[in-house]
């Protein structure tokens, strides 16, 4: 990133995502025939297939696919539907030696050959097993995830994730395992939902108790078919010693105490979203008064923080990844991972985000969020998805609250004759623009309009 921009300026200002994407009914039926039988698309956590057997089953729209540890070095899609007359063979996650139908019992082995048919020979021999094999959807594994894709001749997820692949592999998402992790129906369009999450733009107004600690302006920037952000510098003058890793790094402002302000902002962190704050962070923070004398700089109780919670993690068995400052300033800190997750990651954990739409109404979406953590061996709680209606701040936290009131709202914004578009913020929200100008070649329409994105400045 450069800092030159003047010859673009005059231009900006009008890049405009039709609200037809989020609002119409034939966009939202289009793109089940368009966009998700094409992609790579996160099905579940490796951790969640542990043991040969372990099935989940993931739902798109229509369609139903079983993901399943099939062999101990080995995970296997197939669509969910029995070969006799079209029964789901399963839902939810579970264990199982066979998948079974339970309308007239025919069943099917974990690599997806039919193990037996009932009065097998009423057929009179012209069931051809092949023929009856459940029908295979392509999976593979990255960062700890399983994903799936429908179309037998997609591109390889290696090459889906592209450049996205290498600057987040440094993190390790893979040794991570699940922390919480809750969802709930909501009503906007999926699109809508994951782009609240998409930029850091609306953090300013949106979550303005953090303001207090320092307001940051981002970069964001295309990658491949996805997206990511993060710190650019902060808004007001604020303290050149500040941290400055959104999450992690130690804000103040002005002549603030930097020990305090670590302290205070991770116990805030914990209150109001319990998910950037791995438990090595929180305990180094609450020992930074006792280990190190006042006036220590931002900078350096930013390092020592970091320093010590390494420390403390490595005798208990948790291990951080290698990442350079180079790695973690190139990664940012939030992944649109293209089309429906956002990944928010630093060294010890992650949050994540999944948005799904909720039939073809384009006014609901399935939204999913979880959080992701480095645990010493055998110490990972177990966990399941909770659905969690209930939107208040005692079940989701204080910083998502403010996020859903957003949602909703967006929603029904955009279907006013007063709304022609957005006009996304070509330094922050390139992310979001970017999105668009991808899924419009997926849907085969033109980009709504040429997406411009200023150098950051
Ligand atoms: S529909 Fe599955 S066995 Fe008949
Ligand atoms: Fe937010």
């Amino acid at each position: 990133m450069n800092n030159s921009h003047s010859g673009v300026e005059a231009k900006i200002g009008t890049v405009i995502v039709p609200a037809e994407a989020y609002i119409s009914p034939e966009y939202a039926r289009a793109e089940g025939e368009k966009l998700w039988p094409k992609v790579w698309q996160i099905a579940c956590r490796v951790e969640e297939l542990e043991s040969v057997g372990d099935y989940v089953t993931y739902d798109i729209l229509d369609e139903s696919i079983i993901v399943v540890r099939s062999a101990v070095n080995k995970i296997s899609a197939y669509y969910n539907v029995c070969q006799h007359r079209g029964r789901r063979l399963t839902e939810g996650c579970g264990h199982s030696k066979r998948f079974y139908c339970r309308f007239h019992g025919w069943s099917w082995n974990l690599d997806g050959s039919n193990h037996s048919v009932l009065d097998e020979e009423d057929w009179g021999g012209t069931l051809d097993t092949e023929d009856i094999r459940l029908p295979a959807v392509k999976a593979d594994t990255w960062g700890g995830w399983v994903w799936i894709n429908m179309d037998p001749d997609s591109e390889s997820l290696a090459h889906f994730l592209g450049e996205a692949k290498g600057l987040l592999d440094p993190f390790d998402l893979d040794k991570m395992r699940f922390k919480w992790r809750q969802w709930l129906y909501f009503p906007c369009n999926w699109k809508t939902a994951l782009e609240a999450f998409s930029e850091s733009y609306h953090v300013h107004a949106s979550h303005p108790q953090l303001n207090r600690w320092v307001s940051y302006k981002n970069w964001s920037r295309a990658v491949g078919l996805h997206g990511h952000h993060g710190v650019l510098r902060p808004r007001d003058s604020g303290d050149p010693q500040q941290g400055g890793s959104g999450f992690l790094g130690v804000n103040v402002r002005g002549d603030a105490d930097a020990r305090v302000a670590a302290i205070e902002q991770i116990e805030e962190m914990v209150r109001t979203l319990d998910a950037t704050t791995p438990r090595g962070v929180v305990d180094a923070a609450r020992r930074l008064i006792d280990e190190l004398p006042e006036g220590t700089s931002a900078a350096d109780v930013s390092a020592h923080l970091m320093a010590s919670a390494r420390r403390d993690d490595e005798a208990r068995g948790i291990h951080w990844p290698e990442i350079t400052p180079e790695q973690l300033q190139a990664a940012g800190y939030d992944w649109h991972l293209f089309p429906n997750s956002v990944v928010l990651p630093s060294l010890t954990s992650a949050l994540c985000y999944r948005a799904r739409p909720n039939g073809y109404d384009p006014d609901s979406c399935i939204f999913e969020v979880c959080a992701l953590e480095r645990f010493a061996e055998g110490e990972a709680p177990e966990t399941e998805w909770v659905y969690e209606p209930d939107q208040s701040e005692e079940k989701w936290r204080l910083i998502l609250t403010q996020d859903f009131s957003n949602m909703p709202e967006v929603q029904r914004g955009m279907k006013s004759k007063g709304y022609s578009g957005a006009r996304t913020n070509p330094v922050e929200e390139v992310a979001i623009s970017h999105f668009h100008e991808v899924l419009s070649r997926y849907m085969g329409i033109g980009a709504p309009s040429p997406v411009k994105q200023r150098d950051s400045q």
